[in-house]
């Protein structure tokens, strides 16, 4: 059997083709048939290459984790941007290739995002989730999050809710 080294670490500009690749499989994957077709092509469009490369560069942080050398998922995150909301971390998103979901990677790149957070010396953490993201909702209390706050996005008019779940 091959043993596959896995790595989580600070994502550098070179991964940014690999980072839209799995922007892209994950996202028509998660929100297809949720998110209205057209809002979802334009959202994937937006973030190819270049742009991942710029957020890259400007120092947001974002995480990658490999598997054998390939880049599986990302997580990016930073300062919670919900004032209703006393956690002062957030996971602003955490995304697996479809073919990498269900064996625990996403489980070793939420805990290594919030150890990240905890090094910033922010205590607490957020995460979003839309509602009828039903994996989103079992995976996200099943790490032991609590549902705390719930609010609306609107794509192409159609509104979905979303929740917040935190950790103290
Ligand atoms: C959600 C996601 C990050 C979870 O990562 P993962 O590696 O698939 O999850 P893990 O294998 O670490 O599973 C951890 C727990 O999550 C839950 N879970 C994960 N995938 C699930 C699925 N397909 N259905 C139901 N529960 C699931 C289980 O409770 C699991 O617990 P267990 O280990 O006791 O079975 C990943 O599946 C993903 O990227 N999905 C698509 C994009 C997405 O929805 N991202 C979150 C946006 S807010």
């Amino acid at each position: 059997m091959k043993t596959l080294a896995i790595d989580i670490r600070s994502a550098e500009p070179r991964d940014a083709t690999a980072i839209a690749d799995v922007h892209h499989e994950a996202w028509h994957g998660a929100y297809a048939g949720i998110i209205p077709h057209k809002a979802l092509t334009a959202m994937i469009n937006r973030r190819g290459r270049d742009w991942w490369a710029n957020a890259v560069r400007r120092a947001a942080s974002i995480l990658v984790i490999e598997v054998g050398g390939k880049v599986a998922g990302y997580a990016t995150l930073g300062r919670n941007r919900a004032r209703e909301l006393k956690q002062q971390g957030e996971i602003y998103e955490l995304y697996l290739r479809p073919e990498f979901q269900g064996i625990g990677l996403g489980s070793r790149l939420f805990a290594a995002a919030r150890r990240r957070l905890a090094e910033r010396g922010l205590k607490g953490l957020v995460v979003w989730a839309l509602e009828e993201n039903d994996n989103a909702l079992s995976f996200y209390t099943g790490a032991g999050g609590r549902d705390a706050a719930e609010g609306v996005e609107v794509f192409d008019q159609k509104a979905l809710r979303k929740i917040a779940f935190v950790w103290d």
